[in-house]
């Protein structure tokens, strides 16, 4: 039997950067693309709440944006800053909360692509989380926020399974929702990631609640948020030249928002 580890993929950088970071090539030219065609000034600096290890961060500097980001998770901020200083970067990275944060000089662009928002389970911090994201744009910059909804009109996918293999790490995931409570807005998803390493196999197993919005919340949301706009709306095919309307059965979106 696989030795099991209860426990928090966001402690263990390096193998979230393996599971979640095989599509970063669809996303950085997603974010790059979106930036040129929605932005009103042209994007050299980008920031990132909820970053994580940093895995677009660090593409993005690479491709000559100045980027900074914050997290909650120290070991992600670490393994964030070691990478981009390695790369001879800044170490941009910091420990705080995306529901109440401030950054010193304003930026062009700020993104959080893949749910990091529906870690903020009410709405109080999630309006305070848009807040403080408008309040560090520059007039005219972006904000990149995809999310997974709830569809009503069908039903919503409830399982994933994906493999991914760097050097001699690979890391099998499986994720299901086990409850959606959408009068307390709570989905409760549950996790393996059954690692493999030349010395030695295990599984970790988390559980994440996420909050849950349908179409109408989360246009009620962010329609209410003083001084941002939505723009355009995509799905995570991230295919820049095809916007999608979103509707009742709409799962995954990419909201534009732009900064008067
Ligand atoms: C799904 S990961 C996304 C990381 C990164 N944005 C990416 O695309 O790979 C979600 C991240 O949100 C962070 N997080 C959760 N709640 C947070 C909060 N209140 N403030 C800042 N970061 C938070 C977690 O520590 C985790 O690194």
């Amino acid at each position: 039997m696989i030795e099991t580890i209860q426990g928090h993929l966001y402690d263990f950088p390096r193998y979230y950067d393996l599971v979640f970071g095989s599509d970063w090539k669809a996303e950085l030219d997603f974010l790059e693309a979106a930036f040129e065609k929605h932005s009103r000034r042209r994007v050299r600096t980008a920031f990132e709440p909820a970053c994580g290890t940093g895995r677009l961060m660090f593409r993005l500097a690479k491709s000559g944006y100045k980027v900074s980001g914050l997290d909650l998770n120290e070991r992600a901020v670490a393994y964030c800053n070691e990478r981009l200083q390695r790369h001879g970067f800044r170490p941009t990275a910091f420990v705080a909360d995306m529901s109440k944060f401030q950054i010193p000089k304003r930026v062009d662009a700020a993104f959080n692509m893949i749910n990091s928002f529906r870690h903020l389970l009410d709405q109080r911090t999630a309006k305070a989380h848009l807040q403080c994201v408008a309040e560090c744009l520059q007039p005219g910059g972006l904000y990149l926020l995809g999310l997974h909804l709830t569809p009503t009109a069908t039903q919503p996918l409830d399982e994933e399974s994906w493999s991914a293999q760097r050097g001699n790490l690979c890391v099998n995931t499986r994720l299901w929702s086990t409850s959606r409570d959408l009068k307390n807005r709570e989905e409760c998803c549950q996790m393996t990631f059954d690692v493999y390493t030349p010395t030695r196999s295990f599984r970790i197993e988390d559980t994440v609640i996420f909050r849950t919005y349908t179409r109408r919340q989360i246009l009620s949301l962010l329609r209410g948020i003083e001084g941002l706009s939505i723009e355009a709306t995509y799905d995570f095919s991230y295919d820049v030249d095809t916007p999608i309307n979103v509707d009742d059965a709409t799962e995954d979106v990419v909201f534009v928002l732009r900064k008067e």
